[in-house]
């Protein structure tokens, strides 16, 4: 195999055509594009026009050419089928979030690519951001203490669009907590590790369409931490800074516009250098303020040349499918819990 991982993308007139193609694919170092499909036949011309790549007519005629790897980035309701169809087809595949609809058939898609010996990816690049890896560093060094609380918020606004597949269960699997919460619960899992309970609300608070225009989670972490989530699409993205906030028994880890699409956002730690005593006076101005700001990644330029080195270095991808599955069952959990008005186990 050459050292260039040549790729195909289905799905080529969404955020492959905005980010992932020429931010990702185009760009890194061990990837190269070789053909695009999309079920948008002008659209997909375009597409491998500007990107000087084949087109394909159909998904079957993609997947018949000598491409290594396929990037699966259509509506959720099409994950499954793509990604199986591709792993039969023995391509490996990294996949847009959620992988799929429901649990079982992400166990499924997991299954069938050990199967067929390919390597399954999921696409949750806000994992890859610079600043949260910084944070994981601190957390792991123990820095940051006994992990206590977490809180991410990922908003925007997004009002009714018809034909809009976010805004239909039927094809998103939910609105803005499958859509955005998959993102924050994805990342307070590299975080803090596995929640083990969820608690749920999810509402239309602005917008009438069939999926969830507001949710908040609360979780219940293994390790005993809590954390909170929240997302809406019915908040003006200037009104949202989407918050990360990551507190332990030795300080916090406190960022704004980190979770994003480009590399944005301003991270700072309160971290104490000793335990603390008890202090009735509740002074809040010792811990020295540490900025957090390391050269920014592009996060889809990161997420293509990890899934490529993975295919060339015969490794699992540092985010597989077990990541994708574990989002997959925290979600499937919340939608239960705010259906139901119980706490619910994840596993
Ligand atoms: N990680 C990120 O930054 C990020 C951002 C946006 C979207 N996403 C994910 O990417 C996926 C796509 O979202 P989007 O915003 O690009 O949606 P989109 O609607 O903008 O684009 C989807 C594309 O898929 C095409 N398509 C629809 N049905 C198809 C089919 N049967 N075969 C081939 N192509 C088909 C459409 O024509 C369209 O060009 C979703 O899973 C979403 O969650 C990820």
């Amino acid at each position: 195999m050459s050292t260039k991982i040549k790729w195909g993308v289905i799905g080529s007139g969404g955020i492959a055509r905005r980010r992932t193609i020429p931010e990702g694919i185009s760009k890194a170092c061990n990837a190269e594009l070789s053909v695009v499909f999309d079920i948008n036949a002008q659209v997909n011309a375009e597409v491998a026009k500007d990107f000087d790549a084949k087109q394909a007519a159909s998904i079957e005629a993609l997947l018949d050419t000598d491409v290594d790897a396929v990037y699966v980035a259509t509506p959720a309701h099409l994950h499954g089928d793509q990604v199986r169809a591709s792993a039969k087809a023995g391509k490996h595949v990294l996949c847009e979030k959620p992988l799929g609809m429901t649990v079982a058939e992400v166990q499924e898609m997991i299954e069938l690519c050990q199967q067929r010996g390919v390597k399954l990816g999921c696409a949750f690049m806000m994992r890859l951001v610079a600043q949260h890896a910084e944070a994981l560093k601190l957390i792991n060094e123990g820095k940051l203490g006994q992990p206590t609380y977490a809180r991410v918020q990922l908003s925007c606004w997004y009002p009714p669009i018809e034909g809009a597949w976010r805004q239909d269960p039927a094809a998103g699997g939910g609105g803005s907590l499958i859509d955005m919460g998959g993102h924050c619960i994805d990342l307070l899992e590299m975080f803090f590790g596995k929640v083990a309970r969820v608690s749920c609300f999810i509402n239309n608070t602005v917008h009438d369409y069939k999926s969830e225009d507001s949710a908040i989670a609360m979780l219940f972490f293994e390790n005993g931490a809590l954390g909170t989530i929240d997302t809406f699409f019915c908040i003006p993205d200037n009104s949202s800074k989407n918050a990360l906030e990551l507190y332990g028994s030795k300080g916090s880890i406190l960022a704004k516009g980190t979770i994003g699409q480009a590399p944005a956002g301003e991270m700072v730690a309160f971290l104490e250098q000793d335990s603390k005593d008890y202090d009735a006076r509740q002074v809040r101005t010792e811990a020295q303020e540490m900025i957090i700001a390391p050269e920014p990644v592009n996060t889809y330029q990161a997420e293509i040349e990890e899934f490529s080195q993975a295919i060339i270095d015969d490794r699992e991808p540092l985010i597989g499918g077990e990541m994708g599955l574990r989002s997959q069952k925290v979600l499937a959990a919340c939608y239960e819990s705010a259906r139901t008005g119980k706490v619910v186990d994840v596993n």
